[in-house]
């Protein structure tokens, strides 16, 4: 998928998706066509005159949701301040109005047509010129009116009065089972936790499971389940990596916001609505790179990126670019497999797959007489790191996206209660404060975006996070393409036999 194409197909497929919340008649419906795609019920194209020199363009490159939002609560960019557009309000009772410093008495049916027309309020003020004048036919204007007033009450899937319903895919069977089970039990217990404390803005959350199966094909029909029948607002921690980037592309058809970790980055696939609370593999091991560019002087000199498990192969590609553009050139990516020597003597070796691939790979280079300085996520090895041979002490560097260190009491107590309610263990740590601050993070943005709460607001609220503290990582930052929170992870240095770890 090209980079430059993608986010105009995105846009225009998040808009083609029509999420019915409430029923609509078919000319509420024609009117939401328009007001969202711009597009007309019949074949006639719709266009609209834009900017202070009047340029006709079809209305579809401008619908009204792309100002107004999806939503209607207006979207405010750069300088141009489009109001939000609740029927109720523009056309209440007798005083006046006041709107981006225009005052005028409360709209009518024909005042409405006008200002969307001809670009005036019912003063006769004309609307600032970001605002286009659109041609519509007498049926399209009958049928946008009949919408507009049914707008604010056309909800996102997944609200009602008292609840707020979020999905998640976790397996049952497989080797990921024991996994999801720790998943599941840590966002059931935040859940419990955010609902005794009386929910967010007065609705309990409540938590759709389903089991994606063993493969891709029923991994997709899963997550179809969960956004079309089940109707969820939100994802949130998924543990699916059959679906890789599957699964960002169909939120992205689907409008859906997801909070919790990928588990493959799509290289060049701009996931708008994809919130990952902490750093991926790929960060983790950017984040040695600029420690042994930085500390051990290693750039210039020969590297090598290993895999142990064929599905990493596409993690090693991503890898690899993301070290060229950081400068490091006598560069090679290859698989490990146990019995065969490496092809490639390098001066550092980073390493993806899992911690017993970890280890063969230590003896194999050991057997081959080199002794690289060697790199690696803690979550994928850290737990065969005592079987290494002492001769990698202090060769070996691994990343952690938060260390005990980043754990406040607040935090801490928080997880432990959580813990409680689960009867869970400290197994599986990372996996725990993945999905506890996946929970945090939508609860936040929930809270923020308030009670009349759409996907689009929640995505504002989202991006502008800055410095959130989840009391169990460093705090959290979003923004405009900012999709992590933390971009960076922990370098630690391993001290063996032992092992000794020693943050650097
Ligand atoms: C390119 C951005 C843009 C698009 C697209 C757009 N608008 Fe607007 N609209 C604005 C801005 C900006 C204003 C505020 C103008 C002002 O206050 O002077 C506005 C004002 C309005 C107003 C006046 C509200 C008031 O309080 O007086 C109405 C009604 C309106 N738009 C309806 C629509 C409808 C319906 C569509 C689609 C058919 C649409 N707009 C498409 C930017 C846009």
């Amino acid at each position: 998928m090209d980079r430059f194409r993608l986010p105009l197909m995105a846009l225009l497929m998040c808009l083609n998706s029509l999420a019915l919340a409430l029923d609509l008649t078919p000319q509420e419906q024609a009117g939401k066509r328009l007001y969202r795609e711009g597009l007309a019920s019949g074949d006639a194209q719709v266009s609209a005159r834009v900017g202070a020199a009047d340029i006709l363009v079809p209305a579809s490159v401008v619908p009204c949701a792309s100002c107004h939002g999806a939503d209607g609560q207006g979207r405010p960019e750069g300088g141009v301040r489009p109001p939000a557009l609740n029927w109720q309000r523009l056309a209440r009772g007798a005083g006046e109005h006041r709107v981006n410093g225009r005052q005028y008495p409360a709209y009518t049916e024909a005042s409405l047509a006008r200002a969307i027309q001809e670009g005036r309020d019912p003063a006769g003020n004309a609307l600032d010129p970001a605002m286009p004048r659109f041609v519509l036919s007498m049926a399209d204007q009958r049928n946008l009116t009949a919408y507009l007033k049914r707008l604010v009450e056309d909800r996102d899937p997944g609200v009602d009065e008292q609840h707020l319903r979020l999905g998640t895919l976790l397996p049952q069977s497989g080797p990921l089972a024991g996994a999801a089970r720790v998943v599941g039990a840590v966002l059931a217990g935040s859940i419990e936790q955010v609902n005794q404390q009386g929910g967010i803005h007065g609705r309990q959350l409540q938590l759709t499971v389903i089991d994606p199966g063993p493969d891709r094909a029923s991994a997709e029909q899963a997550l179809k389940r969960l956004i079309e029948e089940e109707r969820v607002f939100a994802l949130v921690s998924p543990l699916a990596p059959a679906l890789g980037t599957a699964l960002p592309l169909m939120l992205e058809q689907r409008g859906v916001p997801m909070i919790g970790p990928l588990s493959l980055p799509a290289a060049n696939v701009q996931n708008r609505l994809v919130f990952e609370p902490l750093p991926g593999v790929r960060e983790q091991l950017l984040s040695l790179a600029s420690y042994a560019a930085e500390r051990l002087g290693v750039k210039e000199q020969p590297a090598l990126i290993v895999y142990s498990e064929p599905e990493q192969a596409p993690l090693a590609e991503v890898l690899q670019q993301g070290l060229q553009q950081e400068g490091w050139r006598a560069l090679r990516h290859e698989a490990f497999e146990a019995n065969q020597p490496l092809t490639y003597a390098a001066q550092s070796v980073f390493f993806l797959g899992d911690g017993a691939g970890f280890v063969q790979l230590t003896e194999a280079l050991q057997r081959a007489g080199q002794s690289p300085y060697l790199f690696a996520a803690a979550n994928q090895v850290a737990g065969e790191v005592a079987t290494v041979p002492a001769q990698w002490s202090q060769r070996l560097f691994l990343a952690y996206p938060f260390l005990p260190g980043d754990w406040t009491d607040t935090g801490r107590a928080a997880l432990t209660d959580v813990r409680r309610r689960q009867q869970l263990g400290a197994q599986q740590t990372l996996l725990q404060v993945t999905a506890y601050c996946s929970l945090q993070l939508l609860g936040e943005g929930l809270k923020r975006a308030g009670r009349d709460v759409s996907r689009e607001k929640l995505l504002a609220a989202l991006e502008g996070l800055y410095g959130f503290d989840t009391g169990l990582t460093p705090p959290l930052s979003f923004g405009p393409g900012q999709r992590q929170g933390l971009s960076r992870a922990h370098v630690v240095g391993v001290e063996l036999p032992g092992p000794r770890f020693h943050p650097l």
